[in-house]
Parts: structure tokens; sequence; C-alpha cells
């Protein structure tokens, strides 16, 4: 007879390589797989649960307290993302417009002119680690899309920062240690230096009148966006600027980084993403105008994140008993892990799983997916709030670079991926710029 296991049985194994394990309970045949790691604890494997979850998050689940509500508050201030459930709503009405198809448009030029700019720097210097300059490029955009930064030193400073508040918030997130806010030496006060740096930045941005060239910046439109009755303090809008920076560059990185990495290791697919960048675009700048003829590009860019979702794992709470549309019964408090690594590879929702194939996104075929088996931005009223800035940016850049150079990988194993906060690349990939 089976040993029943113990309340903390899958701690060793979760603990140790938090992916690995993932992994392994996403293939169990069950729709939600118990998980022994203390309190009540359920990996939901099946994509019609997913989507429920997702859709009721706000009224019959919380996210994580790590990531919303006060203890939230030191790591992410008092911004959409660390917003509670009842203050959630009407923040995120707040922002919305925003972040809309057309009103994200506006960004396609810095998006362009940003990356020919890398490119130029890329090819002088002939081999690149493509992990640290795809996390590079999405920083400067993001950071110029929000502040409308114009001088170099400017920039670098605001990248230093931003860059030294993710590390912490890796660090802490990622910790497996209690509190570990409080034993994290000095990376915690180079987050302090970098979180009042920052805010004053925005402060600066906030008292004086705006350049024209900043205008159409995240921050200019939020301010005019104010309307003297529902209206962000100066506060308020120093962290929601911080958060769209960080963001907006952290989940981009690993997801350009593994894309042009599939591209190189599929020179087939490769050509054919520069085909139609020259027939959309000839050898003119792209812009958002050419978005919805790039149709096989953003195939493998959504291709790409079902292989290698940038959030891989994130967990809600559930707030009374209820049972999922798989039958499972769930007690209040219970938490429930939602994979995007598992079910993007679950055979059940996709033929072939492990095979990098965009034509399963090519249209039409992208229609017939089952909600929750796909879900790299989350969904209903939590999803990612910039996902069509995202998505823009990622075939942008994706058609702009493929067109104009190809790249050799360095080393030929596939790199590994370290499931941290986000799911990237292990260690550096390493690999040569050349001219078609
Ligand atoms: C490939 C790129 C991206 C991916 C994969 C991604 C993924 C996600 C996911 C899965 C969530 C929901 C998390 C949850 O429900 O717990 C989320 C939320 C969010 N994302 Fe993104 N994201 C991306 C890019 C961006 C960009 C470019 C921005 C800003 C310009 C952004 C801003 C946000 C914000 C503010 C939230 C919180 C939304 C809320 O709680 O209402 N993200 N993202």
């Amino acid at each position: 007879m089976a040993a029943t296991p113990s309340r903390f049985s899958d701690l060793p194994r979760f603990l140790c390589n938090k992916l690995r394990f993932v992994k392994q309970m996403s293939a169990c045949p069950q729709d939600v797989v118990r998980l022994h790691l203390g309190s009540p604890t359920f990996l939901v494997n099946n994509a019609d649960d997913i989507a429920y979850v997702l859709q009721h998050t706000n009224d019959l689940y919380d996210k994580s307290p790590r990531i919303s509500g006060a203890t939230a508050r030191d790591l992410f201030g008092d911004s959409l993302i660390a917003a509670d459930a009842a203050s959630h709503t009407a923040r995120r009405k707040l922002l919305q417009p925003l972040f809309g198809t057309a009103q994200v448009a506006r960004y396609a030029d810095d998006i362009v002119t940003l990356t020919n700019a890398a490119m130029r720097r890329w090819r002088d210097r002939g081999v690149i680690d493509m992990r640290e300059e795809f996390m590079q490029l999405p920083l400067r955009i993001i950071i110029t899309a929000t502040l409308g930064i114009q001088s170099d030193n400017d920039m670098n400073v605001l990248m230093r920062a931003v860059t030294a508040r993710r590390r912490y918030i890796e660090r802490i997130l990622g910790s497996r240690i209690p509190y570990a806010r409080y034993f994290s030496g000095p990376l915690r006060h180079d987050f302090a230096a970098a979180v009042s740096m920052l805010r004053s930045k925005v402060e600066q941005r906030l008292r004086n009148a705006e350049p024209q060239a900043a205008a159409k910046s995240f921050l200019a439109r939020l301010m005019a966006s104010r309307d003297g009755t529902t209206e962000l303090s100066d506060a308020q809008i120093c962290d929601e600027i911080i958060t769209v920076l960080a963001a907006g560059h952290e989940t981009l990185g690993p997801a350009l980084a593994w894309a042009h990495w599939l591209l190189a290791t599929h020179p087939e697919t490769g050509r054919r993403v520069r085909r139609e960048a020259i027939d959309i675009g000839g050898d003119g700048a792209l812009t958002a105008d050419h978005m919805r003829h790039l149709q096989y590009t953003r195939a493998v860019f959504d291709e790409s994140m079902r292989l290698y979702p940038p959030t891989w794992l994130f967990l809600r709470f559930a707030r009374r008993d209820h049972t999922l549309p798989s039958g499972a019964t769930i007690p209040t408090g219970a938490k429930l892990y939602l994979s995007q690594v598992g079910i993007h590879h679950n055979p059940l929702y996709v033929d072939t799983p492990d095979t990098f194939n965009p034509e399963r996104f090519h249209t039409p075929k992208r229609e017939n997916r089952c909600p929750g088996s796909y879900f790299p931005f989350g969904g209903g009223p939590r999803a990612c709030i910039g996902q069509h800035f995202a998505k823009l940016e990622a075939v942008l850049i994706l058609a702009t670079v493929t067109r104009a150079v190809r790249f050799e990988i360095c080393d030929n194993t596939t790199p590994r991926a370290e499931g941290g906060i986000t799911l990237r690349p292990a260690g550096p990939v390493r690999a040569r710029v050349v001219d078609w």
C-alpha cells in the first residue's frame, strides 16, 4: 500500500527547483493536483478551470499577498499591480485609457528608432549577449515612452536605477527565506536609493511644465487625464510610473531573447519573417499601421511565448469554499497555482507541444484555441494592462531586426530556462550579428 504523503512532502522538490517541480506536476492527469506544501495548495491543470479562476479574480480570488495588499506596498508602492481587490477596479479604470491599441500606436516610431540605434551598436560589437541586449532595449523604450527622456545621461541614470530596483525585487520575491527584505544588506540600500531617485525624477517632471517632445509620454497623459474628481495624487502617479517602467521591460526582455534565439535556430522561419517585413514595409521604417499585416511575425511571437512564457507561474487565494468547472472543490483560503509553462505544454490542448511551430497561431488557426489553455498575459480583470504595448513593441522589434540582420548562436546547446520571477535563459546567450 502506498504511504500517505505528509503535509510537507513536496516542499523539498518545490524549493530545490520550482520550475522542474511545476513541470512534473503539470504532467499529472488530474484537473487539479493537490500539492503538499503545508497549507491547502493546488495546481490547476484544466484550461476551463484556469479561465474561470482568471475571470473571477477580485471577487472569488485574491492575488498573492506578496504581490498585492499591504505587504507588497514596500516593493511596489501604491500602484495598480499591488492594488487589493477593493481598490483595483477604480484604479484600473483610471489607467486603462492610456493602454488601448490606438493610444500605444503613438510609440511605434520611438520603438523603431531605438531598435535601429541598438542594431548599430550590435553591428559595431559583432558578438552580443542576447539575454542582456534584449533586456536593455525594452528598458530604453519604456523609459522613453513613460517619461519622454531626451538626454543620454538621463537615460543611463534611469536605466541603472530601474535595474537596481528590479534586482532587489527579484531577490526578495525569489527568496526562500521569510522576511528576506530584512536580511538583504547592500541590495536593500541600492533599492531604496533607486526608488528615491526615480521618484525625484518623476516629481521633477510633475512640477515643471513638460517640454513639447515629452507631451506624448505616459506621464504627460496621466497628468492631462486628471479631471479633478477621481485624480491620482502625485505620489500615486510616481508609483504607477515606476511600476510601468519595471513591468514594461522585465517580461518583454526574456520574451524577445527567446523569440530571437528561436529564429536563429530555425533559419527558414527567420527568412519568412524577413520576407514578410520586406513585403509589408519595403526598406522604410515599419510603423503601427504595418502591425496588422505582420501576421506571421505576430504568430512567431505568440508561439515563442507559448514555449517560453515570461510569466510562467502565479498564485491566487480562494476567498470562500467553491467548486471549479471541472468539479474540484476548493476550500476557503486555499492557494491555487496557475502555470503558463504547464498548460502551454499540455498535450490535451496542443499537438506536439515541444515543437516550435508558429503556424498554430497563424490565422485562422489562432481562433480555435480553448480559453485558459494559452494565457501569457493572464486574463480577466487583472489581465496585463500593457499587452497592446507589448505586442506592438515585440512585433516591430522582431520585424525590424530580422529584416536587417540574423544571429548566429555561438554555443550550440539550448539555453537552460531559469524559473525566477520570469522564465529567462539561465546564462548569457552569445550570438554573432551578421548582415543578410
Ligand atoms: C511580453 C510582455 C508581457 C507579459 C508576458 C506580461 C504579463 C503579465 C501578466 C501575466 C500579468 C497579470 C499578472 C497577474 O494576474 O497576477 C500582467 C499584469 C500587468 N502588466 Fe504585463 N506583461 C507584459 C508586458 C507589459 C508591459 C509592456 C506593461 C506596461 C507598459 C505591463 C504592465 C502590467 C501591469 C501594470 C500589470 C498589472 C495589471 C493589473 O493588476 O490590473 N506589462 N502582465
